[in-house]
């Protein structure tokens, strides 16, 4: 079968093929193949040579698909030497998945053309505001709203002063009064311009009005021999401005903060295939661990065996028993907030059988218990390393709120997390839980103990609630740095 060089095809099917595929996101020689198999199916689309630009041609504006990226910008161009910058900036905003829809003024097209702007964005280019094939369902209004934000690139004086005093003349100050998204101009302008008191004026209004603004730069103008405040802001400060408005940086009040977290159950083993567990299942732990993560902490996870998924971003250390849980523990150490979550054994046995235990006429071994390190209180009265913020859980099935106070007392933490895991709860093992954040008054050592009672919750939910009282109360307060 005969191949097809795209490269020695006529200049006007070139042309044409080149726009046809960018609207369409597809490469050249995908649309070749479309638009022959159109054919054969005999569903051709017209094949008339290109003659005009593409913001002339008659498409109405395609509807926003759910298949598209996540965020999209109405990117308009105003009328200043600054406009090729905006090139770029449609590739930068592209390159941040966002959807880039361009509008240029009558005087940006002196800059630079709506084909070059349709071949970088993927799309048709707007350019007037009384074209009946994008205006029969009002165009301009879409255009100015099926968006998550508008730029301006180069913000002209002349545009700034049409939208600081309502202008509505033409497609893009029509869009910009109709919209109900945030603007963000980029001004470029000789340094004059910039500050001439009428730009000076429209500039206050704008910002009074919730415009967001960056730039001007100073620097060199166009101009030969001038210089001062008025260059456009580069492609990719714009773009990262626009990123920062449509996906505004997530708060991260753990920053810098390292947090320890046990979760699950421990193992105690009997023999080397039998041994002594709980019902623990970790979950609230790793919900702890990930909403931490999630608050820009470093967390480090001690856990026990459990069925869960390592959180992202968590780096997770695995152990069986308590003391190997104590060992991780101690090891992570310096830590800014230390959570105890686990379900810790309280004993194991004494004597571990080196081999699998036999039944025997003797009866039953008889299983010799003896106390597993206490975690918590450990931790708790380390003078040294200690956490300056220590929170222990208190798993009780009954006298809870009483059981949990004496344990704050005890065992020399901050806080206590208690929850009720009778088996009515559901607690053990479920999705939700209940829980009471057992504290001292504004956290002095021998203030009067204070119970916050929280409503049932997912797990997850618990979590996020207590890593918020967690960036609240460590906000200033610092580990030792470590040694
Ligand atoms: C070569 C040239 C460069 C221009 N550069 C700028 C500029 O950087 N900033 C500006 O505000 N106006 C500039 N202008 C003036 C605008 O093009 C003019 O005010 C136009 O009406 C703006 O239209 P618009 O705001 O609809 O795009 C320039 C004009 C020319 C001829």
């Amino acid at each position: 079968m005969a191949s097809l060089t795209i490269r020695k095809l006529d200049e006007n099917v070139k042309t044409f093929l080149r726009l046809r595929s960018a609207r369409n996101r597809r490469s050249v020689e995908e649309e070749v193949r479309v638009i022959l198999g159109e054919l054969i199916e005999g569903r051709e689309e017209p094949l008339t040579p290109f003659t005009a630009p593409p913001a002339a041609s008659a498409t109405p504006i395609p509807q926003r698909t759910g298949a598209l990226p996540e965020a999209g910008v109405t990117l308009i161009i105003g009328g200043g030497i600054a406009a090729y910058k905006s090139l770029d900036l449609i590739r930068r905003l592209k390159e941040r998945r966002i959807e880039v829809r361009c509008v240029l003024t009558k005087a940006a097209q002196q800059f630079v053309t709506p084909l070059a702007v349709s071949a970088l964005s993927h799309e048709r280019v707007y350019t007037d505001l009384f074209d009946p094939q994008s205006e029969f369902d009002a165009g301009h209004i879409r255009l100015a709203r099926e968006c998550d934000l508008i730029v301006v690139a180069p913000a002209t004086a002349d545009l700034m002063a049409k939208m600081a005093n309502g202008h509505a003349d033409d497609l893009a100050s029509a869009i910009l009064l109709a919209t109900n998204r945030k603007v963000l101009l980029a001004p470029a302008m000789n340094p004059l311009m910039w500050n001439n008191a009428a730009t000076r004026r429209n500039v206050a209004q704008l910002k009074r009005d919730g415009v967001v603004l960056i730039g001007p730069n100073s620097g060199e103008m166009a101009e030969a021999g001038e210089a001062g405040i008025g260059r456009m802001s580069e492609a990719i400060e714009i773009a990262t401005a626009a990123e920062r408005l449509l996906r505004p940086p997530v708060p991260r009040p753990l920053a810098g903060k390292r947090v320890l977290i046990t979760a699950g159950p421990t193992h105690e083993p009997i023999d080397p295939v039998r041994y002594i567990a709980n019902r623990s299942s970790g979950k609230q732990g790793f919900a702890i661990a990930a909403a931490a993560q999630a608050a820009g902490a470093e967390v480090i996870l001690v856990s026990g065996p459990v069925d869960l998924g390592d959180p992202r971003g968590v780096t997770v250390k695995h152990v069986e028993s308590a003391r190997q849980m104590l060992e991780q523990v101690q090891a992570a150490l310096p830590a800014d907030i230390a959570i105890f979550a686990a379900a810790v054994a309280d004993w194991r046995v004494a004597n571990e059988g080196e081999q699998k235990l036999k039944k025997s006429s003797a009866g039953m071994p008889p299983l010799q218990l003896v106390e597993n390190p206490d975690i918590l209180a450990t931790i708790s009265k380390l003078t040294d390393k200690r956490p300056p913020l220590v929170i222990g859980f208190a798993a009780e099935t009954e006298h809870l709120i009483d059981n949990a106070k004496s344990k704050l007392a005890r065992k020399g933490c901050d806080w206590i997390v208690a929850n009720d895991v009778s088996p009515a709860t559901g607690v053990m093992g479920g999705d939700r839980n209940t829980v009471h954040l057992i504290s001292r008054k504004n956290d002095e050592k021998d203030g009067e103990i204070a119970v916050d009672s929280w409503p049932a919750m997912t797990k997850e939910q618990v979590a996020i609630e207590l890593v918020a009282h967690v960036a609240k109360s460590v906000t200033g307060k610092s580990r030792e740095p470590a040694s």
